[in-house]
């Protein structure tokens, strides 16, 4: 995990926070290869789940909502952790993560436990009074149950059918922790898959196999380090009839990574109750009304490049690789001239890069040794480099290296592009 950090840390994919001012508790910034990493996990899962189905349609709700939201959802009462305080040093613990009655940081006594509600609270407009409190939402599924209506009425889709979103969600967690696995501002992208009640066993398996193909296939991670969970009962969110989580080895131990909930008619029966407004559904065909139960698959974006970087990392006699997935590479190419003081090898090496970066992520580097800068690219996970030598100003041609095998071939400068698109899978 250390090695994982520092090389976040080192090359600009995740550092603290606030750095300069000491940071601030658990709060992690993605600098500019984290972001595109970020950017290409959201990207192709809106790809699967959105644009690649006939049954799923996206929103971006604003995520201040409507407190009643929270009222109705259960999440003002039920949405939150046992607390638990040490009488001597004045700690404060998650009570489910210390084992036994001591506290873990000075062995003092600790107090009875207590439930702290996760959300954040905040108020909209000047007067900082009990009318003017709002939450940032704690979960991005509420307003796929909230905009349920509007979606349908607009869209003119049929049960079964999704609303999926992605976005930040707010918890202000107890003990927040292991970098960005658990933190108090985090992405998630969510999906409420609105069907028949006499489905749902069907529903829960489809979506199963679903998130198992998006973590194998598409994130690349290896089947063996994840596990399925059956959350028994009493350990289940207050809104779910049955969960599976999806746990993957991480280096600090075996933690949900995702989540699947059977959510029944929970969330549209409140706020049907709370604001009054007929939340069921009408088939236009058969005429059939009824409220729909939900499916509900849930992926942690942070928790997705912590578990994507775990996966790829690795270390050989020599380098260090991230392993990553040629399409959730920051950089797809790197173009170097063999030689950084021959103008004629440096303008053409430009020129190819300027022609990559028309197509993919590209970068450039003529620092130090060719041995150097590739050492340098397969940290960072860079499928491919690109070396212009003084041959290729004859023959057009130039030195193509993969990442994992280290082979080299030789690929004319016109054919580069579509010859690396063809391997971005
Ligand atoms: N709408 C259902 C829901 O929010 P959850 O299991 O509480 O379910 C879903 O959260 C996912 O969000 C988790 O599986 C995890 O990937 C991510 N997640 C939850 N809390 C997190 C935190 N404090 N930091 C980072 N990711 C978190």
């Amino acid at each position: 995990m250390e090695k994982i950090i520092s090389l976040c840390k080192r090359r600009g994919f995740v550092f603290p926070g606030s750095d300069i001012y000491g940071g601030l508790a658990n709060a992690w910034d993605y600098g500019p290869l984290g972001v595109e990493l970020k950017n290409n996990i959201k990207a192709a899962w809106w790809s699967r789940f959105v644009h690649q189905r006939d049954d799923v349609v996206g929103i971006d709700a604003a995520l201040i909502m409507n407190p009643k939201v929270w009222e109705a959802s259960g999440h003002l009462k039920e949405f939150s952790d046992p607390l638990i305080e040490c009488k001597k040093c004045r700690r404060r613990f998650r009570a489910d993560h210390v084992d036994g009655k001591k506290c873990p940081e000075c062995g003092g006594e600790l107090a009875a436990p207590k439930q702290f509600n996760l959300m954040f609270k905040t108020f909209l407009g000047p007067a900082q009074d009990q009318a003017n409190i709002a939450y940032f939402r704690p979960e991005t599924a509420q307003a796929m149950f909230v905009d349920f209506k509007q979606v349908f009425d607009t869209t003119r889709k049929r049960i079964p059918f999704g609303i999926a979103q992605m976005g930040k969600a707010f918890r202000n967690e107890i003990t927040p922790g292991n970098f960005i696995f658990r933190t108090r501002e985090f992405e998630q992208m969510e999906i409420e898959y609105f069907i028949r009640e006499t489905d749902w066993q069907e529903q829960f398996e489809h979506w199963q196999q679903e998130m198992w193909a998006w973590a194998t296939d598409v994130l690349g991670l290896k089947k063996e380090h994840i596990h399925e969970v059956e959350v028994p009962d009493g350990e289940r969110a207050h809104y779910s009839q049955r969960t599976v989580d999806f746990e993957y080895e991480f280096p600090f131990g075996k933690k949900e990574l995702y989540g699947l909930a059977y959510r029944g008619d929970f969330d549209l029966q409140n706020h049907m109750r709370s604001s009054g407004q007929d939340l069921s559904y009408t088939d236009p065909e058969t005429q059939e009304k009824f409220v729909p139960h939900v499916i509900e698959p849930t992926f942690g974006v942070d928790r997705s490049i912590l578990a994507v970087l775990s996966d790829a990392y690795s270390e050989e006699s020599d380098r260090v690789v991230l392993k990553l997935k040629p399409s959730l590479a920051p950089y797809k190419v790197a173009v170097f001239p063999l030689l950084k003081n021959k103008p004629e090898l440096v303008a053409k090496a430009k020129e190819v890069y300027h022609e990559l970066k028309k197509h993919m992520t590209a970068t450039f580097d003529d620092r130090g040794n060719i041995g150097k800068r590739y050492y340098s690219q397969d940290e960072i996970g860079t499928p491919f480099c690109v070396t212009v030598d003084f041959d290729s100003l004859e023959h057009h041609d130039a030195t193509l290296r993969d990442r994992d095998t280290m082979q080299q071939v030789r690929v004319k400068i016109s054919d580069l592009a579509d010859h690396i698109k063809n391997q971005l899978t």
